[in-house]
Order: C-alpha cells, then structure tokens, then sequence
C-alpha cells in the first residue's frame, strides 16, 4: 500500500468508494485507483492524486482525466491500479478499455463512468487536487452494490 493512503487511525471511519482516474497523452496511457473523490455540484468531480503519482504527469499534460466507478467484486482492477505505477505495468492489460470526449482511458464493465476536462487544479502541499468538468458519461442502470475503501480495507 502506498504511503499516502497510510492513514490509519480515526481516519478508518471515513468511507469512500474506489474509483479508477485515467489519463492519456501522447500515446501514453496511466490510471490509478482514487478512494478520495466525490462530486462538486451536478457537472464536476473532484480527484485527489498524490505526488507517488505516474497518471498525474498524464493529467496534467493532457487536461483531463476518466474516473470509472468500481463494484463490489472488482477488488482485482482496484489492487492492479491502485497497488503498481503505470510506468511499470500495462495496467489496462485483459480489460476492455474506450474513449469518450477527451480520449482518456474508460472501463467497460463497470457501474459508471465520468470523462471530465480539467477546470480547477489546487495544491495542498503535495498532493493535487483536480477539478473536471463532465463532458461526458455514462452508467449501467441495473442496481450494483459500491466497492467501498475504507482505511486499508476494501
Ligand atoms: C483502494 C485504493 C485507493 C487509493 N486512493 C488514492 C487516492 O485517492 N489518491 C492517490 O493519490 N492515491 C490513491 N491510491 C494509491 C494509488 O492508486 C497508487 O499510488 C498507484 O500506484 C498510483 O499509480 P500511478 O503511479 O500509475 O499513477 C489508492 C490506492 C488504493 C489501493
């Protein structure tokens, strides 16, 4: 587990629900598994990408991001995204993968997906904050129970 999530403590009673935050540039393909998002009114999300971060580079470059919404169940795309650096592993081997609006990299097979434009960027110390505009998404109607994170367990 990557130090920034190493919070341990009280912060164990905060929940969150995994994400996977994609980008691409270039040719160039990364995402990593974000707990630490949420929405920020009705058009845009918010994402909170540490310094540890190869997709950040590629979010930064490109202006944008794709998060898809995690089920229970998909604990493996979560440790595959969220444990290894996108500079080491294709992380979006044996996954079907698409494009919307911005070309950043989108599950198929997933509860829900958001294609966002970067907006707004804050730095909180090391970590960045990005802001995205919804330009496009999408989800599967059918009722599906959330991966929730929750400090080191998910
Ligand atoms: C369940 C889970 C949730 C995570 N949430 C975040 C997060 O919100 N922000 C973050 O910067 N890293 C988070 N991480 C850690 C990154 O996913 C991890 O550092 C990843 O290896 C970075 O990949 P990259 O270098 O390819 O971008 C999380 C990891 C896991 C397993």
């Amino acid at each position: 587990m990557s130090e920034v999530l190493n919070t341990g403590g009280t912060h164990d009673r905060l929940c969150h629900g995994v994400n996977i935050v994609t980008a691409s540039h270039e040719g160039k393909r990364a995402g990593l598994a974000v707990a630490w998002a949420c929405q920020v009114g009705g058009q845009r999300i918010l994402v909170t990408v540490g310094p540890q971060s190869h997709t950040r580079e590629l979010i930064e470059a490109s202006g944008a991001f794709g998060l898809t919404v995690l089920r229970s169940g998909q604990q493996d795309i979560g440790r595959t995204f969220g444990l290894h650096h996108s500079g080491d592993v294709d992380k979006f081997e044996g996954l079907e993968v698409f494009t919307a609006e911005t070309g950043s990299p989108l599950l198929r097979r997933c509860p829900a997906w958001f294609d966002c434009r970067v907006t707004h960027t804050f730095e909180v110390g090391r970590t960045k904050l990005f802001v995205g505009e919804i330009v496009a998404s999408d989800a599967d109607v059918t009722e599906f129970v959330p991966l929730v994170y929750r400090g080191d367990e998910y």
